[in-house]
């Protein structure tokens, strides 16, 4: 009985065996890829923009020549790392991976036309094909929780991170605030699954990714299974009343 439990995950809200997961994680990005980035100005009202905004400040990459390699983990289309290569100087290299084929067409679009000094390679993050030790920073915006074995994903991060590397996360979390929490779950379960119908065609799409943050670990038990994998100096921080936390750790 425990073994049964222990090969089954969460999709949104439903139960599903661990291996279903990724591929119906995978139908929901390549459903929304051609409207993922208008849909996440709709949805947040723009404040996705800040939120990368915090996360592209904590890497800070060198504005300089100096070489640095960033990784962006369940990069899509390119969002986050564009705004790293435009926020780093000549020398920085931006890596975007990701597991959907069609997420990464639409950001190969993006990148061909505003020329950035990006790449993107189709990848899971549970089994990176770079070498150890290859990047001094890795991000991961709105990805994690996607991800089916979690625990794996962060082991690969720590491998790929040169030591001295910086771990950063980006992930939707918990509302505490008496009031707040009403209203944004209001505002989740009603209001973004029919912006989703109305743009993309796929409510359930948009059902799924509202679900799937209701499941995610607070950010306390996050940070936990960050320290677990073996990175210091673990911290994060809560954005906008905690619709989002920011992560931190370093490979020592
Ligand atoms: C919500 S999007 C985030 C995209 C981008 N980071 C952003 O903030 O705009 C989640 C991304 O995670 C990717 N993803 C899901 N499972 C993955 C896995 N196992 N390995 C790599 N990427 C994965 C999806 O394909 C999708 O592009």
């Amino acid at each position: 009985m425990a073994k049964a439990k222990e090969n089954h995950t969460d999709f949104g809200f439903r139960r599903v065996p661990l291996g279903a997961k990724q591929g119906l994680v995978d139908d929901v990005f390549h459903s929304v890829a051609r409207r993922y980035d208008l849909m996440n100005d709709l949805m947040s009202g723009g404040l996705h923009r800040a939120w990368k905004a915090a996360l592209v400040t904590a890497v800070n990459p060198p504005r300089n020549e100096k070489a640095f390699a960033v990784l962006d983990l369940a990069g899509g289309t390119g969002d986050v790392a564009f705004r790293l290569a435009d926020a780093g100087g000549p020398g920085t290299h931006v890596t975007v991976a990701d597991i959907n084929a069609e997420m990464l067409a639409v950001g190969r679009e993006r990148a061909a036309k505003a020329k950035r000094n990006t790449e993107f390679i189709e990848a899971n993050a549970e089994a990176l094909p770079f070498p150890e030790r290859s990047f001094d920073a890795v991000t991961i915006a709105f990805g994690i929780r996607n991800v089916p074995r979690i625990d794996k994903a962060l082991a690969e991060i720590h491998r790929v991170l040169r030591i001295g590397g910086h771990f950063l996360c980006l992930e939707f979390s918990s509302v505490d605030i008496p009031g707040l929490d009403r209203l944004y779950d209001m505002y989740s379960f009603n209001v973004i699954p029919a912006i989703g119908r109305a743009v993309t065609g796929d409510a359930e799409a948009y059902r799924y990714l509202v679900e799937s943050i209701r499941k995610f670990p607070k950010p306390a038990t996050f940070a936990d299974m960050i320290r677990a994998t073996g990175f210091r100096r673990v911290s994060f921080q809560r954005l906008t009343g905690g619709v989002v936390a920011l992560h931190s750790g370093w490979r020592l």
